[in-house]
């Protein structure tokens, strides 16, 4: 989504869009041709890291669209805020990764509205909620329910989007708007490091995200070949979100980044992706974690 490569591939992008079909696009397009330029799609984005992504994206160029979901669009003071900054730039739509049919609803007006996607970045997850779900510190609080409720957000709901944003990107690799391929970033932790796990605990958190990282190689695998879509995971490293911050009593100062810090160096890893990075898990460091 650089702002040079973008522009080099106006005129394709132009001419790919208008050979698209349906009538609701043929009918904005002669009013307005939609800027040809990429867009990216973050889901989870009305807090966190996945607002911060929006932010970053929408400051990098004046050219690139957006399209932020989250559940409550309406309470999502900050994101509201960008899309009135960012006039005609950013597209606010409702998602919960719990009801697919929510999802189901968001392709539909992403193909309306855009018609491609080159980069989607799945933001959203789930360590604790109070009374619902909190981080096991012992094989004793392991609950049923926190298995479920963890695997539904963190590893179920990531791989629904993008069986039903595929079709988007797979036509924005076609595009060429970006690297040749369209991108898929999950968010995933290095807690879900199998490899890695000498502390134990956070059993809940833990397998969902080893989940998600196995359903994204799964998916990587079929999506590399078929559709020209790369997928990567990537772990951000302790970032001060209100997802980490009930557990932060033990973090470095040095160890915990801002939002900032950490989504420019998750961006940085995203701009420099290439096709044989299909599959891989990375740290915001750029290092390869292994499974
Ligand atoms: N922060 C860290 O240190 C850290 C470390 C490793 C990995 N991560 C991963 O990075 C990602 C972002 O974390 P964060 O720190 O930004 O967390 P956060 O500040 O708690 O934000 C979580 C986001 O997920 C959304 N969400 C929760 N349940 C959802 C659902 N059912 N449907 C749609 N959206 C839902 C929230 O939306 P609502 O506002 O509607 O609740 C919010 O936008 C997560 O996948 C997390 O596991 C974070």
């Amino acid at each position: 989504m650089r702002a040079n490569t973008l522009r080099a591939a106006m005129a394709t992008a132009r001419m790919a869009m208008s050979s698209l079909s349906s009538p609701a696009r043929a009918l904005s397009s002669a009013a307005a041709p939609p800027p040809p330029s990429g867009v990216a799609m973050v889901q989870g984005a009305s807090r966190g890291i996945g607002l911060e992504f929006v932010r970053q994206l929408l400051r990098r160029s004046d050219q690139g669209r957006v399209v932020a979901t989250c559940r409550a669009p309406d309470s999502a003071s900050e994101l509201q805020e960008l899309r009135r900054e960012h006039a005609g730039r950013l597209t606010v739509l409702p998602l919960d990764v719990t009801d697919e049919s929510t999802i189901e609803a968001a392709a539909a007006a992403v193909g309306e509205t855009h018609g491609s996607l080159d980069l989607l970045i799945n933001a959203a997850g789930i360590l604790s909620i109070p009374n619902v779900i909190q981080p096991e510190t012992s094989l004793s609080k392991v609950q049923k329910s926190s298995l479920l409720l963890a695997y539904e957000v963190n590893a179920v709901g990531p791989i629904l989007v993008i069986k039903h944003m595929r079709p988007f990107l797979k036509i924005g690799a076609s595009l060429g708007t970006g690297k040749g391929f369209s991108l898929v970033a999950n968010m995933s932790a290095r807690v879900g490091s199998i490899g890695d796990n000498a502390l134990g605990g956070w059993h809940s958190y833990r397998a969902s995200k080893t989940a998600l990282n196995q359903l994204t190689k799964t998916a990587s695998v079929e999506l590399g070949k078929k559709d020209n879509i790369a997928c990567i995971l990537l772990h951000p490293g302790t970032v001060d979100t209100d997802l980490s911050r009930p557990f932060q009593r033990n973090v470095a100062k040095d160890k915990l980044f801002t939002r900032e810090f950490s989504v420019h160096k998750l961006l940085s890893i995203i701009d420099n992706a290439k096709k044989t990075d299909n599959g891989k898990f990375f740290a915001w460091d750029g290092q390869e974690i292994p499974w």
